[in-house]
């Protein structure tokens, strides 16, 4: 299988949402269809074209079929401790049929080569203890930073 890496366009709606919240998808992953509601939805995909959101989406494409496979988005911001922003990526997703086949690497390595072009150098991501999967990828292209991630209850 080859594949192509791109930012996302207006036109990879319906493909983006079926990855997003449809069947099998993102959201139905972290079982969090009913917290990330159609609004946010909405509202998110339009900070991806909003030149004044640091809000970004690259997709995977299958180049023999032209389908969507995969996705990254992620967001710079100010950080006391560099003059640079930083960049979290906040979501990663491969479609089931289309994993193992090095789209999530390639994903990673594009989103550490948007950290260049956006003066954001130090990318980082959090992930759930439990998603062993995902850190048999982590472990080959990041280093795990030594912190733990809390939230206000
Ligand atoms: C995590 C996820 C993005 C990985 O995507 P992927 O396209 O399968 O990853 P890759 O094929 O690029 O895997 C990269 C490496 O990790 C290894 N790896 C990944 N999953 C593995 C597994 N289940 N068993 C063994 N090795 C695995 C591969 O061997 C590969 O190594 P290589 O590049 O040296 O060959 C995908 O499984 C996914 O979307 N999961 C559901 C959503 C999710 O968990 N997102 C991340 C949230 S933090």
């Amino acid at each position: 299988m080859t594949f192509s890496i791109r930012p996302i366009e207006e036109k990879d709606k319906a493909e983006w949402l079926d990855m997003w919240n449809g069947k099998g998808s993102y959201l139905e992953f972290y079982k969090s269809l009913d917290i990330v509601t159609p609004e946010i939805t909405e509202v998110t995909f339009k900070r991806f074209f909003d030149p004044n959101e640091p809000v970004y989406c690259v997709v995977a494409v299958d180049d023999d079929t032209g389908k969507l496979i995969g996705f990254a988005t992620y967001l710079t911001h100010r950080n006391t401790w560099t003059i640079e922003d930083s960049l979290y990526l906040n979501d990663l997703f491969v479609r089931e049929d289309s994993r193992l086949h090095g789209v999530g690497r390639a994903l990673i390595e594009k989103i550490y080569s948007e950290g260049d072009r956006l003066n954001a150098p130090q990318v980082y991501w959090a992930t759930q203890f439990g998603n062993h999967r995902a850190q048999m990828l982590y472990t080959k292209v990041g280093v795990k930073s030594g912190f733990l991630l809390y939230k206000r209850p």
